[in-house]
């Protein structure tokens, strides 16, 4: 077999058979094909696309390209569940929690923020001697002893997507629907879990911004998983303003504390319960109304709280941050921003808020970024609000006053303002399982 031949017949337009992929996937980890001819494909893929089935085996070859968790030594369903990143997105620590309260195994590997999207890992680590690395052993035997792990990806998971998004990165192939489904995918297989529950987000603040595209990669990622043995399904959630009032990692632990405890915020409140009840209804806990029902009353009786504070303990945490978030280290600084104009808020750029945020110092600009876990803001008012000239938008946190200063503009220029009380889009827009798309 040779590269050249895949290569041609790719950009013709042509179907690659499992062999080809295979051998281009298994070239590629192992230093055998340039990055050169590698970037050739990734532009043939990006320019002709793959159906269905090259999809599945693309992804599967790259899961396969380095360790793959063996998660058979846990008892019972293990149900993963990923977001495509958003800004204020703290839904893994409230979901993951209340999905093992009411019984399924959480044995979950997660990633970091970059620009202006956040990671659980980072927010994790706000949490003093939070450990967000554990041994294979270490990470089955709390999930089996306390039903939940939630850990930083190890360093050999699909090997080849790493190398590919680099690449991808750097050659204008990034937004390419199979290439970003077999990429998330590849490491959703890898590691092990029986069901996947995806949380496609879209929006101003999402990696996708319309409704059709969302579906369109929620589509592909539940093709990919059910054709690798996965039960999988995926909620497409709004991303037109950031999620609940916190962002920033401390700040954010504290939000999903209080919503775990039944005074969070509403949007966060319905999008994790829907999340929950999505995961269950995966592990075959009922119907959806019956899984709604139990994440609800993990809420309610405190179960849900119990697991984070459990899993927080066994990870070396220091659980008192969990039982008051005023013993969080506080920012150096802080300023009010209020509304430079009456009005409503008609809407938000979210990927500047998130920008401001980071901007802030509670987010990376490059990988080598340091992370202030005090730094963020809360949210006063949101889209759909009614505010007075004045009155009060947010809270900034940051370390300086320069910070504040870069924060504050970038605020400001991502929130707009008008006299019509604007149409507010549902939170959960549309569900993708493998029998097809609802549309709320
Ligand atoms: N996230 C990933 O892991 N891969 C992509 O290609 C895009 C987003």
């Amino acid at each position: 077999m040779r590269m050249y031949d895949i290569l041609a017949k790719k950009r013709d337009g042509g179907t690659l058979a499992a062999e080809e992929i295979a051998f281009v996937i298994a070239g590629y980890t192992s230093g055998e094909i340039p990055d050169y001819q590698m970037a050739a494909f990734l532009m043939a893929v990006f320019l002709r696309g793959m159906d269905k089935a090259e999809t599945a085996v693309l992804t599967d070859c790259m899961a396969r390209s380095g360790d793959v968790v063996d998660l058979s030594a846990i008892a019972g369903v293990k149900v993963d569940k990923h977001s495509t990143g958003g800004v204020g997105d703290k839904t893994t620590l409230v979901v993951a929690p209340l999905a093992a309260a009411c019984g399924v195994k959480v044995a979950k590997m997660s990633g970091r923020g970059l620009g202006h999207t956040g990671g659980t890992v980072d927010k994790m680590e706000a949490i003093p001697h939070m450990r967000t690395t554990l041994s294979g052993e270490e990470f089955i035997r709390q999930v089996n002893e306390i039903g939940l792990a939630v850990i930083g990806q190890s360093g050999n998971l699909a090997p080849a997507d790493k190398k590919m998004y680099a690449l991808r990165d750097v050659t204008a192939t990034v937004n390419s629907i199979p290439l970003i489904a077999s990429s998330i995918m590849s490491k959703k297989l890898a590691a092990g879990s029986d069901a996947i529950l995806l949380d496609v987000k879209t929006g101003s603040g999402a990696f996708m911004k319309t409704l059709e595209d969302s579906i369109a990669l929620a589509a592909a990622m539940v093709d990919i998983g059910e054709a690798n043995g996965r039960r999988t399904a995926a909620l497409i959630t709004s991303m037109d303003a950031p999620l609940g009032h916190a962002i920033g990692n401390s700040l954010e632990v504290a939000e999903a504390v209080a919503t775990l405890q039944g005074r969070g915020p509403a949007d966060l409140t319905e999008v994790c319960l829907e999340l929950c009840a999505g995961m269950l209804a995966l592990a075959g806990q009922g119907t959806h109304d019956d899984c709604r029902a139990k994440a609800e009353g993990a809420i309610a009786d405190g179960s849900g709280f119990a697991r984070l504070r459990q899993m927080v303990a066994a990870q070396g945490g220091d659980a008192s941050v969990i039982d008051d978030a005023s013993r969080f280290a506080p920012a150096v600084a802080r300023a009010e921003v209020a509304a430079p104009v009456a009005g409503y808020i008609t809407g938000m750029d979210t990927e500047g808020i998130g920008t401001a945020a980071m901007l802030l110092g509670a987010g990376r600009a490059t990988k080598e970024d340091e992370i202030d876990y005090a730094a963020g803001m809360v949210l006063h008012a949101k889209t759909g609000a009614y505010v007075q000239a004045g009155a009060p938008l947010a809270t900034l946190y940051a370390a300086d006053e320069k910070r504040l200063g870069a924060g504050r503009e970038k605020l400001l220029q991502s929130i707009s303002f008008g006299e019509k009380v604007p149409a507010l889009a549902p939170l959960v827009l549309a569900r993708v399982d493998k029998d097809g798309v609802r549309q709320y």
